[in-house]
């Protein structure tokens, strides 16, 4: 597998490990941090889904999480990712993970901070670097992404990042925000390297 490190000017987006178990126990129990994803885990419920999280698929692991920190101090502050999008279950087909394979259907783009790392540009700085990867490295032509209709930050995230709003659709079991970028789209709004 091709060493799947990402930089930003602020961040390095690195695949989730093992040893990220302390990032993803700080985001997942906490309730203001998965208060629009749905109910906060136990410490036990995190370890358990720590080998679950850190699975790749796609030609050369595409697809997946990643932990960000902060280049100059090294603090982890967040994940952002690319999975399959559920449409009529409340979370990821994990199973549907395989290397080398792409997974069937949508792949969203998302992202997920510490409370102190909210509010300083760094979700956006994260998607735009996903969204670099799927269209440049990736065999991705479109990228989709969906959020709670109250979770207008995340909305804010995705127009700044060049999403078009198609509508509602169907995702995570409800009727969810559709928003879509293409390759092309990507390409025509600049955002190439
Ligand atoms: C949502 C989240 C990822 C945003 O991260 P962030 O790093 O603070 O986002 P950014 O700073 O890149 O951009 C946020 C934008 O929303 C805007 N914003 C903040 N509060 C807002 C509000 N109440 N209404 C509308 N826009 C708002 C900000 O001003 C900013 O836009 P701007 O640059 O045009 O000023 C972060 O709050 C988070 O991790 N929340 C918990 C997990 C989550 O909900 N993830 C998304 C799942 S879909």
């Amino acid at each position: 597998m091709e060493c799947l490190d990402l930089t930003t000017e602020r961040l390095l987006l690195r695949p989730l490990s093992l040893s990220d178990r302390d990032l993803s126990g700080e985001l997942r129990t906490n309730p203001e941090v998965v208060k629009y994803l749905g109910e906060p885990m136990t410490p036990d419920g995190v370890e358990q889904y720590m080998p679950v999280w850190i699975r790749r698929g796609g030609p050369n692991g595409c697809i997946g999480v990643w932990r960000a920190s902060i280049k100059v101090t090294g603090e982890k502050i967040g994940t952002g990712a690319l999975l399959p999008l559920p449409i009529e279950e409340e979370d990821t087909n994990w199973d549907t993970i395989i290397e080398n394979e792409m997974p069937d259907g949508d792949t969203e783009v998302g992202y997920i901070l510490k409370q102190s790392a909210w509010g300083k540009g760094y979700a956006t700085e994260i998607c735009r670097c996903l969204l670099r990867f799927a269209f440049e490295e990736s065999p991705l032509n479109e990228v989709v992404a969906t959020f709670d209709i109250e979770n207008r930050k995340s909305r804010r995230v995705l127009e700044k990042c060049g999403f078009t709003d198609k509508g509602m659709r169907r995702a995570y079991a409800h009727e969810a925000p559709d928003f879509r970028i293409s390759c092309d789209q990507w390409i025509a709004n600049g955002q190439a390297g």
